[in-house]
């Protein structure tokens, strides 16, 4: 069984607390705050009830070496200002034993290679830093990174607030769907996504194709997996795939959402994510956003309010709903 951070005891104690800090970053500044917001309630939990606390996390993917790009300083500087209260920054890891400032955060996990490699050492390391774990990092809990698997081998762990809601909102959008069910697919990283589609395929009443696994010809003839039938300059679904995409959003009654149809960033190639995300911010059907480029997305076009659910994951929430087990959940004993 899950072991969740309400039925921790706090006071006094010195909490590692694991948070998804993967927020766009643009000019040294936070550019979009939604993940740091959903790590509110969980900090609050642990203000009231008297808590020191570290905050880890990661940004990108830095390879086990230091990248000023990837620092996540402004993180640290846009906590503060949320926060209204000082967050000290490790640059490097604090020295076993030392006494740690009421709030603290690390400099990005990823920095050092004990992190993605689940280095025991380097597990060990951060849980001396604290007499219990918390995660509350849904969308890298399908990594068996040291900060989210090794960790909890060492101190007492649970499940932070948020990370509690995702298992209970997810769990549920696939129990007896209203029908037709859609899942839609996007994005950039195809390696966790691509072969999770047949499976979904399954499931799913269809199952839309956009972004970088549009060009993926593995999936080609799979049964109810929908291609675009046209593309414009290759960065986005064309016009005749928006309105093919919108009509079959518009019949659904129950709608996964996950990862952008195109390189929406650019403006020139954001009408197939923006033509998804207004058909999806009217639809009636219980619909489920999720991943860190579709919230990103939905933000700057000012719909994220209109959806029903977003989920902080991207593979995370996928893999969740294809039933695999996510090496963060299992430390945390859910599949007990
Ligand atoms: C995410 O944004 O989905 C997480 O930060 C996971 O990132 P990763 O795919 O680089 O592990």
């Amino acid at each position: 069984m899950l072991k969740l951070l309400k039925d921790a005891g706090l006071k006094g104690k010195r909490v590692i607390l694991r948070a998804d800090l993967d927020v766009p970053l643009q000019g040294g500044k936070v550019s979009d705050n939604y993940r740091l917001k959903a790590l509110l309630p969980t900090i609050k939990h642990l203000l009231k009830n008297d808590a020191q606390f570290l905050i880890i996390g990661h940004a990108g993917r830095p390879g086990g070496k230091p990248d000023s790009q990837l620092s996540l300083r402004p993180v640290v500087d846009y906590l503060s200002k949320l926060l209204k209260k000082e967050v000290e920054f490790f640059s490097e890891l604090p020295a076993t034993g030392i006494r740690l400032p009421a709030i603290a955060l690390l400099e990005n996990l990823r920095f050092w290679r004990g992190e993605e490699e689940n280095k025991p050492a380097f597990a060990k390391k951060l849980a001396s830093f604290g007499d219990l774990y918390v995660n509350d990092a849904f969308a890298v809990s399908h990594r068996a990174h040291a900060s989210i698997a090794g960790i909890s081998s060492h101190i007492p762990s649970y499940a932070g607030l948020r990370l509690e809601d995702e298992i209970k909102e997810l769990g549920s959008i696939l129990e007896r769907p209203a029908r037709p069910l859609i899942f839609i697919l996007g994005g950039a990283k195809t390696e966790t996504k691509m072969p999770l589609v047949p499976g979904f395929a399954k499931v799913a009443d269809k199952v839309l194709i956009g972004g970088l696994l549009m060009f993926d010809k593995q999936l080609e003839g799979t049964s109810n997996v929908i291609f675009p039938v046209d593309a414009a300059d290759a960065y986005d679904i064309g016009p005749e795939s928006i309105k093919m995409f919108t009509q079959i959003i518009k019949d659904a009654k129950t709608v996964v959402w996950n990862g952008p149809m195109g390189k929406w960033e650019d403006n020139r190639y954001e009408l197939g994510t923006r033509a998804v995300a207004e058909e999806l911010a009217v639809s009636p059907a219980k619909t489920l956003v999720g991943g860190g480029d579709t919230i990103a997305a939905l933000s700057s076009f000012g719909l994220i309010s209109d959806m029903k659910y977003v989920s902080l994951g991207g593979g995370a929430m996928l893999e969740f709903l294809a039933g695999r087990e996510l090496p963060g959940l299992k430390a945390l004993g859910y599949y007990g």
